[in-house]
C-alpha cells in the first residue's frame, strides 16, 4: 500500500498562564492511501490538537507531518493552501464550522471560487450536483444554516469538504451529535465514497463499537501520546 502521511514525533504543547500542557507527545504513524483509521481516546487526549496539525489549522512544537514527501507543518502561502486543498476536515459543530450569513449555495461552491475552479454561472450546476452526492436536493440551495437540521448541515459541510476532490478527509466527531438514524446514513454516505473513490478517512470517536464496525485500523490515544494501533479485520462482504 502507498504511504500518503507520515507523522513523525509531532509534540504539541500549550501554554497557559501558569503551566504547559503537552497535547501530543512524540506522536508518530504512517497513514497508508484508501485506509479508514479511527482515533480513539478519553476526552482531552490530543485527538483534535492532532487532527488540526495535520489540517495546518494548528502549528506544532516539534515534529513532522510528511504528505506527498513534504514536511506540511512548514509550508506557508501557495503550498499551504494547496496541501490544504487535499486534506479536507469536518467538525462536530456544525453552526460555528458554517457560515451562518452564507446560502447553502455560496457554501458548497465558495473553496471552488476561492480555487477558481468555476466561474459563477455555473455555481449552481455544481452546487445541485454535491447536494445529490450526499443526498440532498436542488431545495436547499437557498436555504441558510439556521433553516437546516444538524444532519443536513453535517451533510452540506460534506459536500462542500468534497468539491476539491480531497485525498484525505478528516471527521473530527463530525457524526457525536446526531441521532444515530442520521448518524448511519452520514457514515454509510461517507463508506460508500471511501470504497468508490480510495479516499483516505480520519475519523475521530468515541464509540468503540462504531469504530470497530467500520474501520479497517483503530488509533489509540492516551494523554498526548499514541498507545494502541490495531488493524481491524471486516467480515467479508457475501457476493450476492
Ligand atoms: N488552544 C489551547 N490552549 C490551551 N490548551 C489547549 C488548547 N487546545 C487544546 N488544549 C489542551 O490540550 C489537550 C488536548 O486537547 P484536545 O482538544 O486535542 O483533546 P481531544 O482528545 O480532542 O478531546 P475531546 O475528546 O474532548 O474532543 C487538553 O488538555 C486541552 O485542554
Ligand atoms: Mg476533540
Amino acid at each position: 500500500m502507498e504511504k500518503i502521511i507520515s507523522i513523525r514525533n509531532i509534540n504539541k504543547a500549550f501554554q497557559t498562564n501558569k503551566s504547559s500542557v503537552l497535547a501530543c507527545h512524540n506522536v508518530s504513524f504512517d497513514i497508508y492511501k484508501g485506509e479508514f483509521i479511527s482515533i480513539v481516546g478519553e476526552s482531552g487526549c490530543g485527538k483534535s490538537t492532532l487532527m488540526k496539525i495535520i489540517t495546518s489549522l494548528e502549528s506544532k512544537t516539534s515534529g513532522e507531518v510528511v504528505y506527498n514527501g513534504v514536511d506540511i507543518t512548514e509550508l506557508k502561502g501557495k503550498h499551504l493552501r494547496t496541501s490544504r486543498r487535499n486534506i479536507q476536515m469536518l467538525f462536530q459543530d456544525t453552526t460555528t464550522s458554517l457560515n451562518p450569513k452564507m446560502k447553502v449555495l455560496d457554501i458548497i461552491c465558495e473553496p471552488l471560487i476561492n480555487f477558481k475552479l468555476i466561474s459563477k454561472k455555473e455555481k449552481i450546476k455544481f452546487a445541485t450536483e454535491f447536494l445529490e452526492k450526499v443526498g440532498l436536493n436542488q431545495s436547499f440551495l437557498n436555504r441558510y444554516p439556521k433553516e437546516m437540521s444538524g444532519g443536513q448541515r453535517q451533510r452540506v459541510g460534506l459536500a462542500r469538504a468534497l468539491t476539491l476532490n480531497p485525498e484525505v478527509l478528516i471527521l473530527d466527531e463530525a457524526t457525536s451529535a446526531l441521532d444515530i438514524i442520521t448518524r448511519d446514513k452520514i457514515i454509510d454516505l461517507i463508506k460508500d465514497i471511501h470504497a468508490k473513490t480510495n479516499l483516505t478517512v480520519l475519523f475521530v470517536c468515541h464509540d468503540l463499537n462504531l469504530v470497530s464496525k467500520i474501520s479497517d485500523r483503530v488509533v489509540t490515544m492516551h494523554n498526548g501520546e499514541i498507545v494502541a494501533d490495531k488493524s481491524v479485520q471486516q467480515p467479508l462482504m457475501l457476493a450476492i
